[in-house]
């Protein structure tokens, strides 16, 4: 409990605590709050195709001497990127400008734990100011106590001019005198080009050493420059070219892209070779009278064509399942697409917003495909196959989310999520997720819920005979994703730092052709499993092919404990609570989509093979 901050007596009470602070806080906010998120909501579902690709009300555009607007953010020790607080929880202070002009904060903003309070620091467009104090604060036991706290922790905050991030330290660490220092003033230089903010740096000084009682008067300085730099590229400066277009990484994908190439070379080939000596061994078979036959050694995937087709196990599930892998891909793809079209790495939030109205407005997808799947398999309780596909992910990720909250507000974090938020999660959930998917289940049961399978089930199951240990379900299911991991395990490196440590990630291009790669590779390597299996005579190739395909998710979660202790230097109850809970639903999530696509591939590939013998 030692991160805990401020100091509190015991859970209950600090509870209660916080929940009056963040009350009336949120009262306190220029705009009230629960009025922005009825709005966010309807914005979401109303215009959200206009909204997220402008994301935000500002236009960007000002005249001279308009006001400009500096948001404090949230302060946070350095090497734990999430674990944040809002900015005045350290008891800086406030400027004496109390009005603004408007605010604005979206859903996505609010699920990030984004804190935007206004710094009441008068700052006017291309009007210098010079050094001015704007306030002071004295030292007493308690303050002291917290500014020592984050200085030793390496403590640092962020803030907001038009969009634009600032990053800033509190302050300074004489750690072997035992001597710590807090930066007074802020000296900000914006460069504007005509009528636009382009670049903001921010620069720290002022070391006032903290003692007890000692007076801190906290000033700032703003000062206009011209700069040349367009509109347009005025993120680049926070982009890392050299990290994410490293030699490394081209050449882990053109690596990759050969090992598709190779794979899918291979697998067509013995797939080919292997079916072509298989049939022929079949059809000799035939020719042979019934005497011949039954001395004769017939083994193989034929044997099992009775039972190939009998329903997965737990049909209810595996459609649910299924279901959610189709919708996730879909938005997936999308999500992708529309950040590479309208680079929304640069809007705070509108990446989480696009995914939830995009995983919203795909629900159809997942009644559809989940339903029809359950219908060919004879399943009969449809409403609950249907209510199953719906809260199956958004129960895990509430779950989970749930847990991390109790966390967040126990060290009154700023990534509490607030409950307006969680309500309007659920209503998304109830209100237009349910009766999408609603209409995907109808439509899937009536257009293609027949099965049309090229074998008819026998009525009794055939019984699985021995085989060699590495036949095995499980077995086939750990080796599974190894391939897949392996193409992926690069862009893994790529996606991690630029979510835990402070990169931007905005090579979505490259993203997008991992994926494929990913894709391609993991039916490959699902149909080669399935044919193994399908030899040893065992028919349980749904959830197997399944499983084996999804692997690559543990893979990529015990790459992230790898991560975690290597790559990182996380501390904390919180933080890591909130790093393990997070790779655990990318996990799944990634998991559910390999899985949809290795069954896919794999039903593809046995439906095949199947409708081409001849059966007695
Ligand atoms: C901000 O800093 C960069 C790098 O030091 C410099 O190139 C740029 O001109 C500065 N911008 C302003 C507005 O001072």
């Amino acid at each position: 409990m030692e991160h805990k901050f401020p100091i509190s007596m015991d859970l209950v009470a600090s509870l209660v605590e916080i929940f009056q602070q963040e009350n009336c806080r949120r009262r306190r906010r220029l705009h009230d709050t629960k009025m922005s998120q009825i709005r966010t909501i309807v914005f979401l579902i109303v215009v959200a195709q206009v909204g997220f690709l402008q994301g935000d009300e500002h236009n960007h555009i000002y005249h001279d001497n308009e006001e400009v607007v500096l948001w404090m953010n949230t302060v946070g020790p350095y090497h734990n990127r999430q674990e944040t607080y809002s900015y005045f929880s350290l008891q800086f202070c406030r400027g004496s400008k109390e009005y603004i002009g408007h605010y604005h904060e979206t859903l996505g903003e609010a699920l990030q734990g984004f804190e935007l309070e206004y710094s009441g620091l008068s700052i006017d467009y291309k009007v210098d100011t010079p050094g001015t104090v704007f306030c002071e604060i004295e030292l007493t036991e308690e303050k002291l106590k917290a500014f020592i706290y984050a200085v030793k922790n390496r403590y640092w905050y962020q803030m907001f001019i038009d969009d634009l991030p600032i990053w800033g330290v509190v302050g300074e660490a004489d750690d072997a005198k035992g001597e710590y220092y807090l930066y007074s003033k802020k000296r900000f230089d914006i460069g504007y080009n005509q009528n636009r903010i382009v670049d903001v740096n921010m620069t720290t000084e002022g070391k006032i050493p903290l003692k007890l009682g000692a007076k801190v008067p906290f000033s700032y300085e703003v000062n206009w420059k011209q700069s040349k730099v367009k509109f347009e590229d005025r993120f680049d400066k926070y982009l890392d070219p050299n990290f994410f277009q490293h030699r490394i990484h081209w050449f882990s994908i053109f690596n990759s892209f050969m090992m598709v190439i190779f794979l899918v070379g291979l697998v067509s080939m013995i797939l080919m070779r292997t079916l072509r000596k298989d049939y022929a061994r079949y059809s000799k078979d035939e020719e042979m009278d019934d005497m011949d036959r039954d001395l004769g050694d017939e083994y193989g995937w034929k044997q099992v064509h009775g039972d190939v087709f009998r329903p997965a196990a737990r049909p209810l599930l595996f459609s649910a399942l299924l279901g959610t892998g189709y919708q996730l891909l879909t938005v997936t793809v999308v999500v992708i697409l529309f950040t590479i079209l309208g680079e929304l790495y640069t809007e705070r939030g509108s990446l989480l917003s696009t995914a939830i109205f995009v995983y919203a407005a795909t629900a159809p997808i997942n009644g559809y495909f989940g339903a029809s799947l359950y219908a060919q398999m004879g399943g009969k309780r449809w409403i609950q196959q249907m209510v199953t596909s719906v809260f199956l992910l958004p129960s895990v990720v509430c779950g989970t989310a749930f847990f991390i909250n109790f966390i967040a507000i126990y060290y009154h974090a700023s990534r509490a999520i607030p409950f307006g938020t969680m309500v309007a999660v659920a209503c998304i959930v109830l209100f237009v997720v349910l009766p999408l998917t609603l209409v995907g289940t109808v439509l899937g049961r009536n257009l293609s819920g027949q099965s049309d399978h090229p074998c008819r089930v026998n009525a009794v199951p055939r019984p699985i005979p021995e085989k060699k240990w590495f036949m095995e379900p499980p077995v086939i299911v750990a080796l599974g994703g190894i391939l897949p991991f392996g193409s992926i395990f690069i862009e893994m490196y790529f996606i991690f730092t630029s979510f835990w440590a402070y990169k931007i990630y905005y090579v979505y291009g490259f993203m997008l052709l991992v994926f494929v790669i990913l894709l391609i590779v993991t039916v490959c390597v699902t149909i080669v499993c399935t044919y193994f299996l399908l030899n040893a005579e065992d028919y349980r190739w749904q959830w197997t092919s399944f499983f084996a395909a999804a692997s690559t998710a543990g893979y990529v979660y015990i790459y992230s404990i790898y991560y975690f202790i290597f790559k990182t230097k996380m501390y904390g109850l919180f933080q890591t609570a909130f790093y393990f809970g997070h790779m655990a639903l990318f996990s799944l999530g990634l998991g559910i989509m390999c899985g949809t696509v290795g069954y896919v591939g794999s039903s593809y590939f046995v439906r095949k093979i199947y409708s081409t013998v001849k059966i007695d």
